[in-house]
């Protein structure tokens, strides 16, 4: 067991989740996410992210089980694919996942994707979170045209919006729009994917360096610090260990402010390109 203290953030639903979560998304399912996942909450980690399309929900359940770990310290969040979306489609997507899981409840439950009948998938997490089936309900991929489309016709307003956000991409637009509403940003792609120009960066590696920390320690903590939830992804023990200390130094306003003047103001990914949302629907195919 690990000393790593956890930091939680409070959604608008009223629910806590720790603000730094564990992403296993590319892990595959032959041993490897349970054992990642074993590793991360062995490092004090209590928030696992998964997805119906990351085809590994199995093992993050089976290691959440078997962690010893009570189930009510563990935060799990997965996500419905877009071939499950409407209504019908949503509800036997949810059984699915809390199936394949072998959970009782899911913490946290997204639409992964923002196409096709996004407004009754959500009508259906709304009916499993008033039936204590999902404790949260969000979105995933939403960029402030996808947002003003089809939140808009939501009854309940999502608790987070998970997208690609790190220092070179810092979604100030969306931000704005969800600052609003009390909704969390939840950042994929926390570390740029392991992108040496952003973990080389001089201005991080400058700041690194006074704190002591690495590269990826100091953009988790300004993650944190801009109030986001980050889901930083390794397979690494080490590094899994070291992406969760992070909460024994404060950056300055003056640190803030010079990673806040790297964002570029764009992403890898942009979910308003034509054909994107085809594209997706075609990329993985979930089984029955
Ligand atoms: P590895 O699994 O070998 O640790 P992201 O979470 O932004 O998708 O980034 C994940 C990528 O970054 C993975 O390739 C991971 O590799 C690498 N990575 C994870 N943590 C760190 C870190 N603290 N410093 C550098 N690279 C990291």
């Amino acid at each position: 067991m690990s000393d790593a203290v956890m930091n939680y953030i409070t959604l608008n639903d009223g629910n806590k989740i720790p603000s730094i979560g564990f992403g296993v998304f590319m892990i595959p399912a032959d041993g490897s996410t349970y054992k990642a996942v074993r590793v991360a909450l062995d490092a004090g980690y209590r928030h696992i992210d998964t997805a119906t399309a990351y085809f590994n929900e199995e093992e993050v359940g089976k290691a959440v089980l078997e962690s010893g770990i009570p189930r009510e310290e563990i935060f799990v969040t997965s996500k419905l694919w877009l071939s499950q979306y409407g209504y019908e489609g949503a509800k036997k997507g949810i059984e699915r996942s809390l199936t394949k899981l072998g959970l009782d409840y899911i913490d946290l439950y997204l639409l992964h994707q923002p196409y096709g009948d996004v407004v009754g998938a959500w009508k259906a997490l709304e009916e499993a979170k008033d039936e204590g089936k999902i404790l949260s309900i969000g979105v995933s991929n939403m960029t402030p045209k996808l947002w003003n489309k089809f939140v808009s016709q939501f009854a309940t307003l999502p608790s987070v919006n998970q997208i690609e956000c790190n220092p070179f991409s810092q979604q100030k637009k969306m931000r704005a729009i969800m600052d609003k509403d009390n909704v969390k940003v939840e950042c994929w792609y926390p570390l740029g994917h392991g992108n040496a120009e952003l973990l080389k960066h001089p201005t991080i590696t400058a700041i690194a360096e006074k704190y002591g920390k690495n590269a990826g320690q100091i953009i988790l903590r300004f993650e944190t610090q801009e109030g986001f939830i980050t889901l930083p992804k390794s397979t690494n023990p080490e590094r899994i260990k070291s992406n969760l200390d992070v909460f024994d130094f404060t950056l300055t306003e003056d640190e803030l402010q010079a990673i806040r003047n790297m964002d570029t103001g764009t992403t890898s990914h942009d979910p308003d390109a034509d054909g994107v949302g085809d594209y997706l629907l075609n990329a993985f195919k979930i089984e029955d």
